[in-house]
């Protein structure tokens, strides 16, 4: 087959390796609050935030959660992503859990884009477990762990390791199991506080340390040890009106393989645009285009264990690739706000066009 690019730009599919994109509801409501200076971790104090959408989570249906999780994938179609990492984690109970896993698998079935699933039933104590928060790490261990695995729903797990969510020894309780089940790890480390999570995922030697937007040198230095990738996640930065970003360009310099993903979910990423990432990636963090470009395709690929099939145009490779409508890559984090995305390949088979 061959198609005219027309002197476009031709790429490889944005590889997004950090999404929660099953959940009901939005959090708009909490987005005006933060615009009138609340914050993310009062709001969450009060019982909003990651348990506002646990709420709306558990009560959609399967069906509910296909539906409204596909209307996001045509959004992370249009923008020139083809595989994307999914979480669970709005669930917080077996049932809830699984549901959102089963979603995930039925919508990797019935729309084009490729998902890799990671089970986070560590995404929040609930609230129900508020003052027994063992007993919601033990049913995460002893009950969640062992369906997943057994009904192969997850490649990865992953845990909100911070100090008011989980803590590192209960990270590490987590993670461990995790593994015991064959599954790769992955953790939201750093995020809010220093609380030593990039060191933790060098300890328990896991494939990504996602966030680090507090990790010191010290943290790098432990992440290059280990050989972990970082997945920076400057979306959340951004839409929680913050301006500490990680630390880019020191984790480029010590050699780090990093990774850039939309991190696209309801409360502190509400998008789904790699497009959008590449533009903070490079204005407030410093990476250059092709670094940027380099983090959402190859780099990504590899931190999903698909190194040797997506994110880069290579013989005997999937051919997911894009259209972009410009003639030079660096247009793509230079323009910003509009999405390029042209025309969409996935196992070159037309997957979005723009009319
Ligand atoms: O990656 N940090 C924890 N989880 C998400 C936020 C989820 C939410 O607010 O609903 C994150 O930023
Ligand atoms: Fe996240």
């Amino acid at each position: 087959m061959v198609i005219d690019a027309g002197h476009r730009v031709v790429m490889p599919g944005f590889v997004d390796a950090h999404t929660h994109p099953v959940f009901a509801g939005n959090r708009a409501n909490e987005f005006e609050q933060r615009t009138a200076g609340a914050t993310y971790r009062e709001i969450s104090a009060r019982g909003g935030g990651i348990r506002s959408t646990v709420r709306a989570t558990r009560n959609a249906s399967l069906n509910d959660l296909v539906r409204i999780g596909k209307r996001y994938s045509e959004w992370f179609l249009r923008g020139g992503t083809t595989t994307i990492e999914a979480k669970s984690g709005y669930g917080l109970t077996i049932e809830d859990e699984l549901k959102i896993l089963r979603a995930i698998k039925q919508l990797d079935q019935e729309t084009p884009l490729n998902y890799v699933p990671t089970f986070l039933g560590a995404h929040d104590i609930p609230f129900e477990y508020k003052t027994r928060r063992q007993m919601y790490v033990s049913l995460v261990i002893n009950e969640m762990l062992p369906r997943v695995a057994e009904e192969k729903l997850a490649e990865y797990c992953d845990v909100f390791c911070e100090n008011e969510v989980f803590t590192n020894d209960e990270t590490w309780e987590i993670l461990s199991a995790a593994r015991c089940h064959g599954l790769g790890l992955r953790i939201h480390a750093d995020q809010l506080s220093l609380s030593g999570g990039a060191k933790l995922a060098a300890e328990l030697n896991a494939t990504t340390a996602d966030h680090l937007e507090h990790t010191d040198s010290e943290g790098i230095a432990a992440l290059k040890a280990a050989k972990i990738q970082p997945v920076l996640l400057p979306g959340a930065v951004y839409a929680l009106g913050s301006n500490r970003y990680p630390p880019a360009r020191e984790m480029i310099d010590a050699g780090l393989a990093v990774v850039l993903a939309t991190d696209f979910n309801p409360g502190s990423s509400p998008t789904p645009s790699m497009a959008t990432i590449l533009s903070i990636a490079c204005t407030q963090m410093k990476m250059t285009p092709a670094e940027a470009i380099t983090a959402a395709t190859i780099n990504a690929a590899y931190s999903l264990g698909r190194g040797d099939e997506i994110g880069s145009l290579e013989k005997g490779k999937r051919a997911d690739f894009v259209i972009h409508d410009c003639e030079d890559y660096r247009e793509l984090p230079y323009f910003f706000g509009i999405e390029h995305a042209q025309q969409v390949f996935v196992s070159g088979k037309l997957a979005f066009a723009r009319s």
